[in-house]
């Protein structure tokens, strides 16, 4: 049974105040994934307290690591001596990002056992291109009872083609060709920020790894790498729906610890629906409303194009805008479910394919909802903050993968929320 709780939250408090971003997700999840390539004690600061991070932590426990918490945000990882290439169906589906072990223990222990990740609410989210580019680095695959397996004798560099620039195939195969023989080059490579700080990460470890954050990725193998010490990036994602939630409720928001570059695609966005945008400092910007919300389209593409992860999000912003707004969804084939408990809160919105028609309604009212995957689950909350009413939001366990204490950052900008 999953965990009952749930969120309740009185809308119509502009927020004000300052909220301090935590460290990125999906960067502490790859580059954790990347300890296990060397035999030396890694060190990870700023590592956000969230779900998806304790099963990432179970994953390399399971595999003989010693993992620990050195403070409430960094990390210990010693993956001296393990043997263990086994990752096992009931951790491997609580969280498809274990399967980004995959790489550095083809890399390190020449063999690999993972359960298949299963799809999600988002989409089915085969993993296709990860086993095209390890056989293309000499690995020997056969999927057999729902795992995956691998074997090599030795990964030798080559040339590998995404036909999409996945994130977690470029992460998965940029730490495996670490310690091929020669060179590999990944050409249409993902070009995120998460990219960017594996990559950076594994040449402090000694990869040499160039080209990052563009489409063209080249590593040139390594005999082996060693431990080092590593402070997260903070969480843009994280970030871009505090800004959003500043946004939808009319009020004025500082948000710390930001990576503005990281965010361009949102920010310009934002402004484009009338926010204002104001740079403090190069790490904090302030989110004001100037006085209505505009419609404006947005279609989500690969980093730096809008982040499919913000999409949600930013539906509940135009559910209120004035006008019809286009939400193109590029990256993932099912990535709506949000659109329909926004419905039941009033929204106006039509879905056709990979398009969803948001017509801005006047105000939204509170209503019974369920969150089904992390960022619908947020896009919930913001459309929560701003409903008449109190709407309550169950199944609260996804939004936890994803944002550290989000009741309690929210309650300090002065929303009524309450986790029951
Ligand atoms: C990463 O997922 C993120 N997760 C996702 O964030 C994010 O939404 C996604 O990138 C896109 O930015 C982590 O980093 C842990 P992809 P990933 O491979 O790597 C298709 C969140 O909210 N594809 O770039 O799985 C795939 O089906 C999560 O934190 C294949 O067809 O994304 C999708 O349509 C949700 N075959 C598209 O590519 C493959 O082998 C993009 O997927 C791999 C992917």
């Amino acid at each position: 049974m999953q965990n009952p709780e749930r969120f309740f939250i009185t809308g119509g408090k502009p927020l004000q105040g300052t909220v301090i971003i935590d460290g990125a997700k999906n960067s502490a999840l790859s580059i954790m994934a990347a300890c296990l390539l060397t035999s030396e004690v890694c060190v990870l600061e700023n590592v956000p307290q969230l779900t998806d991070v304790y099963s990432m932590i179970e994953v390399i426990k399971t595999l003989g690591i010693q993992v620990e918490w050195k403070d409430s945000n960094t990390l210990y990882i010693d993956p001296d001596d393990f043997n263990n290439y086994e990752a096992p169906y009931e951790l491997v589906k609580t969280m498809r990002a274990s399967f980004l072990v995959m790489g550095p223990l083809i890399a390190r222990l020449k063999k690999a056992k993972i359960s298949l990740p299963g799809g999600c609410a988002i989409g089915a989210r085969p993993v296709d291109f990860h086993l095209k580019g390890f056989q293309s680095l000499g690995a020997n695959i056969v999927t057999e009872k729902g795992y995956i397996k691998a074997e090599v004798k030795n990964l030798v560099g080559n040339d590998i083609y995404f036909d999409f620039p996945s994130l977690g195939a470029t992460e998965n195969i940029m730490m495996a060709a670490t310690l091929a023989e020669g060179t590999t080059m990944i050409e249409n490579a993902a070009k995120d920020p998460e990219v960017i700080e594996l990559g950076t990460f594994l040449n402090k470890m000694g990869a040499q790894i160039s080209g990052l954050g563009t489409d063209i990725i080249t590593i040139k193998g390594v005999k082996e790498l060693k431990g080092v010490h590593y402070r997260i990036i903070p969480d843009r994602i994280e970030a871009g729906t505090y800004m959003i939630a500043a946004a939808i409720t009319g009020g004025v928001v500082e948000i710390k610890h930001i990576n503005p570059y990281y965010l361009k695609s949102c920010i310009v966005k934002l402004e484009e629906a009338g926010i204002n945008v104001d740079n403090k400092e190069d790490d904090t910007v302030i989110i004001s409303n100037s006085d209505i919300i505009k419609s404006v389209d947005i279609k989500t593409m690969p980093f730096p194009g809008f982040p499919t992860d913000l999409q949600a999000q930013f539906m509940s912003l135009m559910s209120i805008a004035n006008g019809t707004s286009i939400i193109t969804e590029n990256v993932f084939e099912n990535r709506f479910a949000h659109a329909g408990d926004l419905r039941r809160m009033g929204a106006d919105i039509k879905i056709e394919g990979r398009n969803s028609i948001i017509k801005g309604v006047k105000k939204l009212s509170a209503a019974p909802v369920m969150a089904s995957d992390l960022r619908g689950g947020a896009a919930l909350v913001l459309a929560g903050l701003i409903a008449e009413g109190t709407t309550e939001i169950s199944r609260v366990y996804h939004i936890d993968r994803g944002y550290v204490k989000i009741e309690e950052k929210l309650r300090e900008l002065g929303a009524h929320i309450r986790r029951v």
